[in-house]
Protein backbone atom coordinates (compact mmCIF):
# COMPACT_ATOMS: atom_id res chain seq x y z
CA UNK A 1 0.00 0.00 0.00
CA UNK A 2 2.81 2.69 -0.94
CA UNK A 3 1.95 6.51 -0.82
CA UNK A 4 4.15 8.83 -2.63
CA UNK A 5 3.90 12.51 -0.65
CA UNK A 6 4.15 15.35 -2.20
CA UNK A 7 5.23 18.59 -0.05
CA UNK A 8 7.13 21.99 -0.34
CA UNK A 9 7.53 23.28 3.40
CA UNK A 10 7.83 22.31 6.94
CA UNK A 11 5.79 18.88 6.52
CA UNK A 12 3.45 18.67 9.24
CA UNK A 13 1.18 16.18 7.45
CA UNK A 14 3.70 14.30 6.54
CA UNK A 15 4.79 13.77 9.69
CA UNK A 16 0.94 13.06 10.69
CA UNK A 17 0.91 10.36 7.88
CA UNK A 18 4.10 8.85 9.61
CA UNK A 19 3.05 8.82 13.18
CA UNK A 20 -0.09 7.44 12.03
CA UNK A 21 1.42 4.82 10.07
CA UNK A 22 3.78 3.96 13.56
CA UNK A 23 0.61 4.08 15.62
CA UNK A 24 -1.16 1.20 13.33
CA UNK A 25 -3.38 4.12 12.69
CA UNK A 26 -3.13 3.68 8.78
CA UNK A 27 -1.84 0.36 7.22
CA UNK A 28 0.43 2.10 4.41
CA UNK A 29 3.83 2.32 3.50
CA UNK A 30 5.87 6.18 2.13
CA UNK A 31 7.70 5.01 -0.48
CA UNK A 32 9.10 8.10 -0.49
CA UNK A 33 8.72 11.91 -0.19
CA UNK A 34 9.06 14.70 -3.13
CA UNK A 35 9.72 18.48 -2.67
CA UNK A 36 9.95 21.46 -5.23
CA UNK A 37 12.37 23.09 -3.00
CA UNK A 38 15.55 22.02 -1.31
CA UNK A 39 15.03 23.35 1.70
CA UNK A 40 11.59 22.23 2.96
CA UNK A 41 11.96 21.01 6.15
CA UNK A 42 9.92 18.08 5.63
CA UNK A 43 12.77 16.61 3.76
CA UNK A 44 13.95 16.09 7.18
CA UNK A 45 11.48 14.82 8.61
CA UNK A 46 11.37 12.15 5.60
CA UNK A 47 15.38 11.29 5.67
CA UNK A 48 14.74 10.93 9.66
CA UNK A 49 12.51 7.93 9.15
CA UNK A 50 14.59 6.29 6.06
CA UNK A 51 12.19 7.62 3.62
CA UNK A 52 13.74 8.15 0.09
CA UNK A 53 13.58 11.74 -0.85
CA UNK A 54 13.60 13.65 -4.08
CA UNK A 55 13.95 17.35 -4.79
CA UNK A 56 12.73 18.39 -8.50
CA UNK A 57 13.16 22.30 -8.37
CA UNK A 58 10.45 23.84 -10.82
CA UNK A 59 13.15 26.66 -11.63
CA UNK A 60 15.35 24.44 -13.55
CA UNK A 61 12.81 23.63 -16.26
CA UNK A 62 11.52 25.67 -19.13
CA UNK A 63 7.90 24.96 -18.79
CA UNK A 64 5.28 23.99 -16.66
CA UNK A 65 4.87 20.61 -18.58
CA UNK A 66 8.55 19.25 -18.30
CA UNK A 67 8.58 19.79 -14.89
CA UNK A 68 5.38 17.92 -14.33
CA UNK A 69 6.70 15.29 -16.46
CA UNK A 70 9.67 14.61 -14.40
CA UNK A 71 7.23 15.07 -11.18
CA UNK A 72 5.63 11.52 -12.97
CA UNK A 73 8.07 9.69 -13.94
CA UNK A 74 9.84 9.85 -10.14
CA UNK A 75 6.45 9.13 -9.03
CA UNK A 76 5.93 6.67 -11.56
CA UNK A 77 8.65 4.08 -10.80
CA UNK A 78 7.24 3.75 -7.05
CA UNK A 79 3.75 2.11 -8.24
CA UNK A 80 2.00 3.90 -5.68
CA UNK A 81 -1.62 3.11 -4.83
CA UNK A 82 -2.13 6.64 -3.28
CA UNK A 83 -0.76 10.29 -4.23
CA UNK A 84 -1.11 12.75 -1.24
CA UNK A 85 -0.46 16.23 -1.84
CA UNK A 86 0.47 17.68 1.31
CA UNK A 87 1.23 21.30 1.51
CA UNK A 88 2.61 21.03 -2.28
CA UNK A 89 2.18 24.68 -3.81
CA UNK A 90 2.37 24.25 -7.22
CA UNK A 91 -0.58 24.17 -9.94
CA UNK A 92 -0.19 20.94 -11.59
CA UNK A 93 -1.14 20.60 -15.41
CA UNK A 94 -4.29 18.70 -16.57
CA UNK A 95 -1.38 15.96 -18.10
CA UNK A 96 -0.19 15.54 -14.64
CA UNK A 97 -3.89 15.29 -12.91
CA UNK A 98 -5.02 12.76 -15.32
CA UNK A 99 -2.16 10.11 -15.12
CA UNK A 100 -3.05 9.96 -11.28
CA UNK A 101 -6.66 10.19 -12.03
CA UNK A 102 -8.52 8.77 -8.40
CA UNK A 103 -5.77 8.03 -6.97
CA UNK A 104 -4.47 11.41 -5.98
CA UNK A 105 -5.53 13.81 -2.78
CA UNK A 106 -5.22 17.20 -1.78
CA UNK A 107 -5.60 18.91 1.20
CA UNK A 108 -6.59 22.93 1.30
CA UNK A 109 -6.99 24.57 4.69
CA UNK A 110 -10.69 26.19 3.71
CA UNK A 111 -13.82 24.67 4.09
CA UNK A 112 -14.61 24.30 0.13
CA UNK A 113 -15.69 25.25 -1.93
CA UNK A 114 -15.20 28.59 -0.18
CA UNK A 115 -11.89 29.83 -0.82
CA UNK A 116 -9.67 28.35 -3.05
CA UNK A 117 -6.26 29.40 -3.61
CA UNK A 118 -4.32 31.60 -1.06
CA UNK A 119 -4.70 33.63 2.20
CA UNK A 120 -7.73 31.58 3.52
CA UNK A 121 -7.69 32.13 7.25
CA UNK A 122 -7.45 35.87 6.49
CA UNK A 123 -10.09 35.71 4.53
CA UNK A 124 -12.28 33.55 6.76
CA UNK A 125 -11.76 36.11 9.35
CA UNK A 126 -12.40 38.82 7.19
CA UNK A 127 -15.84 37.53 6.16
CA UNK A 128 -16.68 36.44 9.71
CA UNK A 129 -17.57 33.34 8.81
CA UNK A 130 -19.03 31.02 11.51
CA UNK A 131 -16.86 28.23 10.73
CA UNK A 132 -13.61 27.61 8.97
CA UNK A 133 -11.75 24.54 8.50
CA UNK A 134 -9.87 22.35 6.00
CA UNK A 135 -11.05 20.19 3.47
CA UNK A 136 -9.73 16.59 1.73
CA UNK A 137 -10.53 16.67 -1.95
CA UNK A 138 -9.58 14.06 -5.43
CA UNK A 139 -7.78 16.41 -7.67
CA UNK A 140 -8.95 17.12 -10.82
CA UNK A 141 -7.84 19.55 -13.37
CA UNK A 142 -9.70 22.31 -11.35
CA UNK A 143 -7.99 24.58 -8.75
CA UNK A 144 -9.06 23.28 -5.18
CA UNK A 145 -11.79 21.85 -7.22
CA UNK A 146 -12.40 18.62 -6.68
CA UNK A 147 -14.97 16.24 -5.34
CA UNK A 148 -14.70 16.72 -1.40
CA UNK A 149 -14.15 13.44 0.34
CA UNK A 150 -14.58 15.21 4.04
CA UNK A 151 -13.87 18.30 6.20
CA UNK A 152 -12.63 19.46 9.75
CA UNK A 153 -14.42 22.43 11.25
CA UNK A 154 -14.14 24.83 13.91
CA UNK A 155 -16.13 27.98 15.33
CA UNK A 156 -13.95 30.46 13.87
CA UNK A 157 -15.30 33.22 17.33
CA UNK A 158 -12.30 32.80 19.49
CA UNK A 159 -9.88 33.76 16.74
CA UNK A 160 -8.40 37.01 15.73
CA UNK A 161 -5.19 36.15 14.52
CA UNK A 162 -4.15 34.41 11.19
CA UNK A 163 -1.56 32.43 12.30
CA UNK A 164 -3.53 31.10 15.63
CA UNK A 165 -6.45 30.08 13.42
CA UNK A 166 -3.59 28.61 10.90
CA UNK A 167 -2.44 26.25 14.03
CA UNK A 168 -5.23 25.39 15.24
CA UNK A 169 -6.77 24.31 11.58
CA UNK A 170 -3.36 22.25 10.76
CA UNK A 171 -3.82 20.32 14.36
CA UNK A 172 -7.59 19.58 12.62
CA UNK A 173 -5.91 18.31 9.37
CA UNK A 174 -3.17 15.81 11.10
CA UNK A 175 -6.01 14.15 12.20
CA UNK A 176 -8.26 14.10 8.96
CA UNK A 177 -5.46 13.69 6.09
CA UNK A 178 -4.16 10.09 7.50
CA UNK A 179 -7.78 8.83 7.75
CA UNK A 180 -9.13 9.73 4.79
CA UNK A 181 -6.07 8.26 3.51
CA UNK A 182 -7.20 4.52 5.15
CA UNK A 183 -10.63 4.83 3.49
CA UNK A 184 -8.94 5.41 0.35
CA UNK A 185 -6.10 2.32 1.21
CA UNK A 186 -8.79 0.45 2.84
CA UNK A 187 -11.21 0.75 -0.62
CA UNK A 188 -13.81 2.64 1.35
CA UNK A 189 -13.71 5.70 -1.18
CA UNK A 190 -13.67 5.95 -5.21
CA UNK A 191 -14.03 8.82 -7.13
CA UNK A 192 -16.21 8.25 -9.98
CA UNK A 193 -18.16 11.10 -12.16
CA UNK A 194 -16.46 13.71 -10.54
CA UNK A 195 -17.90 12.30 -7.27
CA UNK A 196 -17.07 10.65 -3.87
CA UNK A 197 -18.50 6.83 -3.54
CA UNK A 198 -18.72 5.62 0.08
CA UNK A 199 -18.24 1.65 -0.23
CA UNK A 200 -21.00 0.33 1.52
CA UNK A 201 -19.66 -3.07 1.61
CA UNK A 202 -16.53 -1.97 3.79
CA UNK A 203 -17.87 0.56 5.62
C1 LIG B 1 -1.46 22.85 5.13
O1 LIG B 1 -2.16 23.71 5.97
C2 LIG B 1 -2.26 22.54 3.90
O2 LIG B 1 -3.63 22.65 4.08
C3 LIG B 1 -1.81 23.56 2.92
O3 LIG B 1 -0.47 23.80 3.21
C4 LIG B 1 -0.20 23.49 4.57
C5 LIG B 1 0.98 22.58 4.60
O4 LIG B 1 1.57 22.46 5.86
N1 LIG B 1 -2.08 23.11 1.57
P1 LIG B 1 2.67 21.34 6.13
O5 LIG B 1 3.81 21.54 5.12
O6 LIG B 1 2.04 19.99 5.98
O7 LIG B 1 3.15 21.61 7.53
Amino acid sequence: KNIVILISGSGSNLQSFIDSIKNQQLDASIAAVISNKADAYGLQRATQNQIPTHVIEHGAFETREAFDKQLAQTIEQYQPRLVVLAGFMRILSPTFVNIFHGRLLNIHPSLLPKYPGLHTHQRALDSQDEYHGSSVHFVTEELDGGPIIAQARLKLATFSEPESLQKAVQQLEHQLYPKVAAWFLGEQITMKDNGVYFESKKL
